[in-house]
């Protein structure tokens, strides 16, 4: 209880000073609802509006896939450099520091793996979602995918209605079926539907025209790095993804099979964040990865 023997009436209301409208630095959030804004600020840095998220979710598709043998040996010592991480509740609970302080983009769906056809018929319960203290949901859509499209955007939907209740976003993640041309027709297809569907930020790849696949999503978009490549080639994928409007990376292989992991996830950092080209992030990588 305040003392009531002192109170002070305000006066100091600056009422010639108008107060600050900023807009909200994450595209298409201005709208949202604060918890919301939150969570989606810890993941996009608000100086840069970008984000590395460092993805080890593979597994749960593909098994102990190359350089996820040994989470806790391969993958701890890069969380500290990620600004977020992707990963599963298995994977989250058995083998992530509690004390890593990284906002958890969580793999909220499941049912298939690499042995069977696309089967994904399983999104997790909101509750634990909420235990576990996610900054966000990853569901996958397969459009143009005949058996699965309706579904995925089904599992979409539904979780987007059960995570905006507590105030979780939700990425939503686009799958390229092997008969998907892999143009900015295509992933500006199926980002739009995406985020019209309600998610958040959409996870989808780097293009030809992608400035044209930014453009037509109202929220973020950020580019998963796909199959193995070559530092530079992976690091001048990143710059070019951010020059056309990227606000940033969901990246795996090409940072947890590359020769020298620590130095890759800086290098990508710099590009990201600091605006570095290919040539001086591989610069970067190269010092880095002589001094480890
Ligand atoms: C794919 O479904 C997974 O969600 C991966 O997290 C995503 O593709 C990013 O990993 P990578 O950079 O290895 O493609």
């Amino acid at each position: 209880m305040a003392d009531l023997d002192d109170l002070r009436e305000g006066a100091d209301f600056n009422t010639s000073i108008p107060v600050k409208q900023t807009g909200f630095h994450i595209k298409g959030a201005e709208n949202l609802p604060w918890g919301m804004k939150d969570r989606l600020n810890r993941i996009f840095n608000p100086q840069t509006g970008k984000t590395v998220m460092l993805a080890f979710d593979h597994g749960f598709i593909m098994g102990p896939t190359s350089g996820l043998e040994r989470i806790d040996l391969t993958i701890e010592p890069l969380i500290q450099y990620a600004d977020s991480i992707m990963c599963t509740r298995g994977i989250l609970r058995s083998s992530v520091p509690a004390n890593c302080n990284k906002p958890i983009c969580l793999r909220a769906d499941a049912g298939t793996s690499i042995l069977t056809e696309l089967n994904n018929n399983v999104v997790i319960d909101i509750e634990d979602a909420i235990r576990l203290n996610t900054s966000a949901l990853a569901i996958m859509l397969a459009i143009g995918d005949k058996s699965m499209e309706a579904k995925t955007i089904a599992n979409l939907y539904q979780t987007v209605d059960k995570a905006t209740r507590y105030g979780i976003p939700v990425m939503g993640v686009t799958a390229v079926g092997t008969d998907m041309a892999r143009d900015a027709r295509y992933f500006g297809l199926a980002s739009r539907i995406c985020a019209e569907n309600g998610a958040n930020v959409v996870k989808t790849y780097y293009c030809d025209g992608f400035e044209k696949v930014v453009s037509g999503c109202p929220v973020p978009i950020v580019i998963a790095g796909g199959k193995k490549l070559e530092e530079y080639e992976a690091l001048d994928l990143c710059y070019r993804a951010i020059q056309e409007g990227a606000a940033g990376v969901d990246m795996g292989r090409n940072v947890f099979q590359s020769e020298a992991p620590a130095a890759m996830i800086q290098a990508v950092h710099s590009v990201v964040h600091e605006g570095l080209t290919a040539r001086q992030g591989y610069q970067l990588y190269t010092e880095l990865k002589e001094k480890s």
